[in-house]
């Protein structure tokens, strides 16, 4: 166990490996670029602000390639991966990588964002408001559609690796 520590004496490899500790599901963003081709990023930030109004956030570090993309969309779906999906989670996470989604794996639910066919669920947003925080941009959504399939098992990242999170039904 790491001692306590100022936050300007963090190491940042040891602040990652502590918040390793908390276990999450792996989603993939989809959003449409300028150039009208449907583009994924992997993330494991999203919570569920409210569920009545039904709204999401995620956080996109200010480093990110394509920053510019995502932080001028009107809208973007969140796609719950499923367990066998590591290939999908590595693809879409490569650094600097192409991220575009092949038409053939993608739909449309209301707003036009590219939704993910093959999902543990799907969240179609619109987006609600962007906030600067630290070295992310905390973005938020209205969930105006959505589908899920609570059978599936879902794909987990936990301290560093993917892990398979079992569905009880
Ligand atoms: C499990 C996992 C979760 C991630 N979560 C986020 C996230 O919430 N926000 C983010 O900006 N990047 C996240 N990333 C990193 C991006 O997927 C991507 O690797 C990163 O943006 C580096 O590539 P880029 O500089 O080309 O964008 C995550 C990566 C992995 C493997």
């Amino acid at each position: 166990m790491s001692d306590p520590k100022a936050t300007e004496s963090f190491d940042s490899s040891d602040y990652r490996r502590a918040l390793g500790g908390f276990g999450t599901g792996v989603a993939l963003v989809a959003v449409r670029a300028p150039n009208g081709a449907a583009h994924g990023m992997i993330i494991n930030s999203l919570t569920s602000v409210s569920l009545n109004p039904p709204i999401m956030l995620w956080c996109l570090a200010r480093t990110s390639s394509v920053f510019d993309i995502y932080t001028q969309v009107e809208a973007f779906s969140l796609n719950i991966l499923r367990s066998d999906d590591h290939d999908v989670a590595r693809h879409y996470s490569r650094r600097g990588g192409d991220r575009v989604i092949p038409l053939d794996q993608v739909c449309t639910m209301e707003t036009g964002a590219p939704v993910l066919a093959a999902a543990v669920a799907s969240l179609d947003c619109r987006t609600r408001l962007r906030q600067s925080m630290g070295d992310h941009e905390v973005i938020y959504g209205d969930v105006v559609a959505y589908r899920g399939d609570p059978g599936v098992d879902a794909l987990g990242f936990f301290r560093g690796k993917f892990v398979t999170l079992k569905s009880g039904e």
